[in-house]
């Protein structure tokens, strides 16, 4: 289940794929009084340096714990119970983050890795204008900054991400939904990190400025080069905005491709079946064939592939075998016996096989 060295189309040039994070076999539960809820389960995957890697799936899919896991920010009942995630810092060896020193891992968050949680709010302190937050955050990170260094940079950043200079003195209550997310952005962004992971940075903001939003953090990333995992439920947003995506189905990595692919041929019938879970604007109109049922239980999961209760192209060796991620296409990976003859039994269906698409 190892992903080979892939190139990651970033607008019209292909950038070779050096991963800047590596999860291999990452599993995560959480330990409740019952049995464990299996959160994560054996996800192997790459964050590749300066790429926007997109993380879809339904509620309750894993997201947030597989982010968690990754920026160590996970809280008991959870515990990491398989895996390893490796950071490969520019021209040094790859290091362990599961295994960090507290030292290492103060270092590791902020200068390395920085988090945008949903609700800025929780992230930013109420009590203290947006200004002293990079502030503090300068100064706790970065001693060699002078103090006209650090409200330089304060009102720089803020700048980049769409907030001007006069709002440096203004509480996080005296700024808009949107204006506190760039808020959140900008001090994420202070230490010029490697990655960012953003779990669903734009979801409780209107369309219009999640929209603008988005399309800074694009221009933001060409700029500084940082790579993001971007978390969101809605798999049409990454399509317009991530290199890669990957996508997530009761805890299990299903599908991983370059965002066109994904797009074009989506190669496992959840991803498919998101595809067509809402009306597109423009294109021939389509069935919409969503997808019924609800996602399992994921303290007891259905012998064989998860997602097979719910898939209508299911046959029976799918309530049997579980798939491994195979590779169905250059750089695009699919957990789906459609796309392992020997087991499936049965023609790939046309939907996943990309036949009649043109590639
Ligand atoms: N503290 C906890 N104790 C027990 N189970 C938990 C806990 N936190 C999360 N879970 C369960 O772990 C699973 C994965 O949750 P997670 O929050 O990672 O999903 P997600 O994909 O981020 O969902 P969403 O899109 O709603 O944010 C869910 O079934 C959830 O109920
Ligand atoms: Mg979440």
């Amino acid at each position: 289940m190892t992903e080979p060295e892939t190139g990651t189309t970033t607008g019209t040039s292909t950038v070779a794929a050096e991963p800047v994070l590596s999860m291999r076999g990452l599993s995560v539960d959480y330990l409740t009084d019952t049995s464990p809820v299996h959160a994560v389960d054996d996800v192997t995957l790459e964050l590749h340096r300066g790429e926007i890697l997109g993380l879809a799936g339904e509620s309750g899919s894993g997201k947030s714990t597989l982010a968690n896991a990754v920026a160590r920010l996970l809280k008991p009942p959870a515990l990491v119970t398989a895996g390893e995630v490796l950071y490969h810092p520019a021209g040094g060896g790859p290091v362990d983050v599961l295994r960090m020193s507290p030292k290492a891992l103060r270092k590791f968050r902020w200068r390395e890795l920085s988090v945008v949680f949903q609700s800025a709010m929780n992230s930013l302190n109420p009590v203290s204008t947006v200004g002293a937050q990079i502030d503090d955050t300068l100064r706790a990170h970065d001693t060699t900054l002078t103090a006209a260094q650090r409200r330089e940079r304060a009102v720089e950043l803020l700048r980049r991400v769409g907030i001007s200079a006069d709002r440096v003195r203004s509480y996080p209550h005296e700024l808009s939904g949107g204006m506190r997310q760039r808020a959140a952005i900008a001090i994420a962004l202070a230490l010029n990190p490697e990655i960012i992971i953003m779990d669903e940075p734009t979801t409780a903001l209107d369309v219009v400025v999640q929209r603008d939003i988005l399309r800074e953090i694009s221009a933001l990333r060409r700029e500084y080069g940082f790579a993001v995992v971007f978390i969101t439920h809605d798999l049409s947003l990454l399509l317009s905005m991530a290199d890669r995506i990957a996508v997530m189905y009761a805890g299990q990595l299903v599908e991983v491709g370059a965002a066109r692919d994904v797009h074009d041929v989506p190669s496992h019938p959840y991803t498919h079946g998101l595809l067509h879970s809402f009306p597109k604007l423009r294109g021939p109109r389509e069935e919409l064939l969503g997808i019924p049922g609800t996602p399992p239980d994921l303290r007891d999961l259905p012998p064989g592939c998860p997602f097979h209760p719910r898939c209508r192209f299911a046959v029976d060796a799918c309530a049997e075998l579980t798939p491994a991620l195979l590779e169905v296409h250059s750089g695009q990976y699919a957990a789906c016996l459609a796309h392992d003859p020997a087991s499936y039994g049965a023609p790939v269906p046309t939907e996943l096989s990309g036949e009649g698409s043109g590639r």
